[in-house]
């Protein structure tokens, strides 16, 4: 296993290209079970969590052939095999998508249930709710979920839960009603641009849906879907962590390819703290106008403060004087990255879903664990920003999400490597 060394305190400048969204593109090749046509995908990363997909919908009797960004998903001459096994479920939560295509075309799925995370139990009652409601049965056997139905019928659904809308349920629920019988609802749908971009690409496919991006999707069922050719949306939450990267270390970056209508929430607290943010459709960069001030964030589904960026603001504020709380709304136990950032010198006390951050002056190098994917992005920052030298463990965490992030940084000047665990 390989780690990333690091060693701060220096200014990151220049420019750097956002890679497409992780969390549009795995969803958007679940969508490729709804068509034996070929389906291409463009601006897509190689990541861990990409790969994993290409695994899964090879296992399920796909042609996958991915280079220099772009994917081409075809069907082999073998029958689609509806089982998504556990090895490959166990290790990519999103995996669990493939479920609602496999439905809504097959009419049966059989998909290892998830389990849950580092950062929390991630149940699947929201999807399972939507199945049930378009019609499927649905059975539990030794860890797998067994979903059929002869033919879907469309049906208002309610996919509101404890911790709001759900956004891997709604992109299951959408995929699976694109080929019901009839007219579906799904309200308290999720609102997040990847959600609209999984939208976008079963429309180009010839799918009837609107209100996409809004609480409110309407799903019209059709008999068949077709051939699509698409580009996959910026990844907002690698955007947002290039540029606090810009901020910790006190540099000047621009950030090429970041969607700033994607980001209201983040540019919001970024001038509460003091920052300016200039900004033009496809680019960003932050400048602070003096010292941050500290800002206390609370994590919301879209267009709330996104939870994928919690852990790399608490990096910020460790180093910004004064005390910020964070609290998380959506996954209350992420917060594996605390005890890490305590370890450089940070003060964060942790009451419950609260983070409370004193800021310091300075972090100081040291030995680090990363334990989840945004986790091991926050100890990244903490790293650049800290005195001397970290290293960073387990980082295929970070890798499950973010594409050739070491080259990134040092073609910004950081001074950051890899070496073998
Ligand atoms: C997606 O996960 C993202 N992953 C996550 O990004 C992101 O943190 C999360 O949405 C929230 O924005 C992908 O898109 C691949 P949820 P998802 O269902 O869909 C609860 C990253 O770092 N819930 O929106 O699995 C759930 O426990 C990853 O890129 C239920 O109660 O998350 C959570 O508290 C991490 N029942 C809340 O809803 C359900 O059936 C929101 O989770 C489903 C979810």
């Amino acid at each position: 296993m390989d780690k990333f060394v690091i060693e701060g305190g220096k200014r990151l400048k220049g420019e750097v290209t956002v890679s497409g969204s992780k969390n549009s593109c795995l969803p958007i090749f679940a969508a490729t079970l709804l068509t034996d046509d070929a389906c291409i995908i463009r601006d897509v990363p190689n990541l861990r969590d990409t790969n994993t997909m290409f695994k899964i919908l090879r296992s399920l009797g796909k042609n996958v052939e991915f280079e220099k960004g772009k994917v081409r998903v075809t069907s082999t001459k073998n029958p689609i095999n509806c089982i998504a096994d556990y090895k490959l479920v166990s290790t990519m939560r999103a995996s669990f998508c493939v479920l609602g295509p496999l439905l809504g075309r097959y009419k049966i799925a059989k998909v290892s249930l998830p389990g849950g995370c580092i950062i929390g139990l991630r149940p699947v009652d929201l999807h399972m709710k939507g199945f049930k409601a378009l019609g499927a049965s649905i059975l539990m056997e030794s860890g797998y979920v067994v979903a059929k139905a002869p033919r879907l019928k469309g049906n208002h659904i309610y996919l509101g839960g404890v911790f709001g809308s759900s956004v891997l349920a709604t992109d299951n629920v959408m995929m699976a009603a694109a080929l019901a019988k009839g007219k579906s609802i799904i309200e308290a749908a999720a609102c997040e641009p990847e959600v609209a971009d999984l939208a976008e690409f079963l429309i180009k496919m010839g799918a009837k849906i609107k209100g996409h991006g809004t609480p409110v999707i309407e799903i019209e069922g059709v008999k068949h879907l077709h051939a699509v050719d698409h580009t996959i949306i910026p990844d907002r939450i690698e955007a947002g962590t290039l540029l606090l990267a810009s901020l910790i270390t006190g540099g000047d970056i621009l950030v090429r390819n970041a969607f700033s209508h994607h980001m209201g929430a983040f540019i919001d607290k970024m001038q509460e703290a003091g920052v300016n943010v200039i900004k033009t459709e496809k680019t960003m960069r932050l400048q602070p106008k003096k010292t941050l001030r500290p800002v206390n964030i609370t994590t919301l589904p879209y267009p709330g403060f996104p939870t994928d960026m919690q852990a790399q603001m608490m990096a910020l504020m460790s180093v910004t004087p004064g005390i910020s709380v964070i609290t998380e709304k959506i996954f209350p136990d992420r917060f594996m990255h605390v005890a890490e950032l305590n370890r450089m010198g940070a003060h964060i006390q942790r009451e419950g879903p609260h983070a409370i951050v004193e800021g310091m002056s300075k972090l100081l190098g040291a030995p680090v664990m990363a334990s989840d994917l945004r986790a091991s992005a926050c100890l990244v920052l903490a790293g650049l920003a800290a005195k001397g030298k970290t290293s960073i463990s387990r980082i295929y965490h970070l890798e499950r999400g973010y594409e050739n992030f070491d080259l990134k940084l040092q073609a910004l000047g950081a001074r950051v490597w890899r070496e073998k665990e």
